[in-house]
């Protein structure tokens, strides 16, 4: 298997980041619901920590996602049973990859206007001042921002279903 698209098949490394996305984001949407709920403790902490680890991590995955896309061939063949559907499922992926960059860009934001130092792997970055309106602002972001993304998941997947049982064309293929 080539590790780069062709116009019929997605490349190694386009499903890698399709799945290590996806394995990582169904941990990370729950671990997040469930953080909320937590007294404030050292075991918090920590798991806020891993939380923000893992957030930061999806943004450089989804960043080289992005850049290894811009060189690649999208896998379109075959997809168009009507009208519009290569539209849809465009808009569907494009909307998909902008909630991965809010989400995790406006969780950067609050911890920042928080006042508190971030670690970015390759580097640190703090902005010495707060402001918790913004904080609270960005926080709002953040959560509503992941209700969009569950919707847009879900019809994501039911799309594939509806390929698999309406339109019986193995789309799943293309990317597994
Ligand atoms: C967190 C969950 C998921 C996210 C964020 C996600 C995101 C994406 C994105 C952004 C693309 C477009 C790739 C590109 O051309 O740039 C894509 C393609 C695809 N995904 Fe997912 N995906 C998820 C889960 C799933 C699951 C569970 C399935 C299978 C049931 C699936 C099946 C597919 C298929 C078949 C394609 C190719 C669609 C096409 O060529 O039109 N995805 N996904
Ligand atoms: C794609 C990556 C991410 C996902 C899916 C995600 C998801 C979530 C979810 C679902 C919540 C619970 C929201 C609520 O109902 O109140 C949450 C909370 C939170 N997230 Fe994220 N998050 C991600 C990345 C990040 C990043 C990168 C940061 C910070 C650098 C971050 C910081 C936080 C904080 C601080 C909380 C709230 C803890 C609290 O104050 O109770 N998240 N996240």
């Amino acid at each position: 298997m080539s590790i780069f698209n062709s116009h019929k098949e997605y490349g190694l490394l386009a499903k890698l980041f399709h799945w290590i996305t996806f394995i990582v984001l169904i941990i990370q949407i729950p671990f997040g619901f469930y953080l909320v709920g937590l007294e404030f403790s050292d075991r918090r902490i920590d798991l806020e920590n891993i939380h923000i680890l893992i957030g930061i991590t999806i943004f450089y995955i989804t960043l080289f996602r992005l850049i290894w896309k811009f060189f690649n061939p999208s896998a379109t063949d075959g997809n168009s049973f009507f009208k519009g559907q290569i539209f849809i499922a465009k808009a569907n992926h494009f909307l998909l990859y902008l909630c991965i960059f809010t989400i995790t860009i406006s969780g950067v934001l609050k911890k920042l206007y928080m006042g508190e130092r971030l670690n970015f792997l390759f580097f640190e970055y703090g902005f010495n001042q707060d402001n918790f309106l913004l904080a609270d602002t960005f926080y709002e972001v953040h959560i509503y921002t992941n209700y969009l993304l569950i919707a847009l998941v879900t019809l994501h997947i039911f799309a594939v279903i509806i390929h698999h049982v309406v339109f019986k064309d193995k789309i799943l293929n293309k990317i597994t």
